[in-house]
């Protein structure tokens, strides 16, 4: 079955709050596999490169300070079809509306400080993979996937 590789941030209202173990803890217990994990601070310049779609919305001068107010984790993490699980997981943008049982939904009462970002499409993970890793901080390596998956799944 198809593997992805999807991008993961954890955003600074999750790091002010300590939440980023928590997140990563989620991460790893639904099966998917860590293959990148950095921590780095956002600025002006990556913040409207990776948020570039929604630079004329009223809402980016504040998306702007917010991402760059601390560091970041950003991951990639890899799995089959890793791109929509890890979208379900974190649940809806708006953290009031989100479904309990997600990162969001448990975790966040708002739309901008909604605690972690993850790439959307097989396109924009690609792309946003590139913008945070270079090739060499990726790592593939054996993790034991016969427990997270079936014979069949892992043709
Ligand atoms: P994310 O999934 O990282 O994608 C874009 C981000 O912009 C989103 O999470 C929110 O943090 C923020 N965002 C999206 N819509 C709004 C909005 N209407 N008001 C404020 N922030 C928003």
């Amino acid at each position: 079955m198809r593997f992805e590789r999807t991008l993961i941030l954890i955003k600074p209202d999750a790091m002010q709050r300590g939440l980023a173990g928590e997140i990563i803890k989620r991460i790893e217990n639904k099966g998917l596999k860590i293959v990148g994990i950095k921590m780095l601070k956002m600025d002006k310049k990556l913040v409207e490169e990776h948020y570039n779609k929604y630079k004329e919305k009223p809402f980016f001068p504040v998306l702007e300070r917010f991402m760059s107010s601390t560091p970041i984790i950003a991951m990639v993490v890899e799995g089959i079809e890793a791109i929509s699980v890890v979208r379900r997981m974190i649940g809806k943008t708006n953290g009031r509306e989100a479904e309990s049982g997600t990162i969001r939904g448990d975790f966040s009462m708002s739309i901008s400080k909604n605690l972690i970002h993850a790439s959307d499409s097989e396109e924009n993970a690609r792309e946003e993979i590139n913008r945070f890793f270079k090739e060499e901080e990726l790592i593939s390596w054996k993790r034991i996937d016969e427990i997270i998956y079936s014979e069949d799944e892992l043709e």
